[in-house]
């Protein structure tokens, strides 16, 4: 592993869940544990970088030398995102957000009702990376595509629609790798490149996608 490959670059990751309230007690959410993004930030920071970590609520602590935001909902992540992005070089979006969060937050827990269902109506969230990558300044900017089927096809699609520098495709439908789990597995879509990485812990591949990454900055300073 290069210790100097990003020196002088300002990365900002996203990682982990977004909660979206339902009540002061519900929210709805995902089985993002952050271990790909905290993975992730701790190999930018050892390759040199300065690195800020926006999270969502995970069971993580901090990287060494890297500045850390905690947050709730994808608002609040797209608020700290784009506090933070200015001067950065690169964005990397690897938090599990929520598409849709309820219409109305109750200010009072919801009581049990009589009826045998209720509705909860959903709205769509901003869509973060994309909002970013639609920035006049805009960094380098890698997603994520966390797929059940038709893995290679939808990140393709996503990347495109997102206009992402790069997505990572992620297989989220294998057991032992993906959402939660300490493996991971993917393929790294440019342009003009896919290159699969096998199986590996998210710490190795981690380093390796900072490796990949590396070379597509402009200047590494
Ligand atoms: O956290 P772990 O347990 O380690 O699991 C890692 C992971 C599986 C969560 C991670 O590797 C991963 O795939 N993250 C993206 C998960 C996801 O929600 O993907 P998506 O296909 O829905 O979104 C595509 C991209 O758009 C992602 O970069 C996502 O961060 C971003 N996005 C999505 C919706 C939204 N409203 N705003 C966004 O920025």
């Amino acid at each position: 592993f290069d210790y100097d490959v990003l020196n002088g670059q300002r990365v900002v990751i996203t990682a982990g869940p977004t909660r979206e309230a339902i009540d002061p007690v519900r929210f709805i959410s995902n089985h993002s544990s952050g271990k790909m993004g905290y993975a992730l930030a701790e190999a930018a920071a050892d390759a040199g970088a300065e690195v800020t970590l926006i999270s969502g609520p995970v069971n993580l602590s901090a990287p060494a030398h890297v500045k850390r935001i905690m947050v709730e909902s994808a608002q609040d992540m797209l608020d700290a995102a784009l506090h933070s992005v200015e001067n950065c070089d690169v964005f990397i979006g690897a938090a599990a957000v929520a598409d849709y969060r309820p219409e109305s937050v109750s200010t009072n827990k919801l009581k049990k009702g009589k009826e045998a269902s209720m509705d909860i109506r959903l709205v769509k969230n901003p869509d973060i990376i994309a909002t970013i990558a639609a920035l006049p300044n805009k960094p380098f900017t890698i997603g994520f595509a966390a797929e059940t089927n038709d893995v290679l096809s939808y990140a393709r699609e996503k990347r495109l629609r997102k206009q992402l520098d790069m997505i990572i495709a992620n297989d989220v439908s294998i057991a032992g790798i993906g959402f939660n789990s300490d493996e991971n597995q993917v393929t790294l879509i440019t342009s003009t490149d896919e290159i699969s990485l096998p199986q590996t812990s998210k710490r190795q591949l981690a380093r390796q996608l900072i490796e990949q990454i590396a070379p597509h900055l402009p200047t590494t300073r």
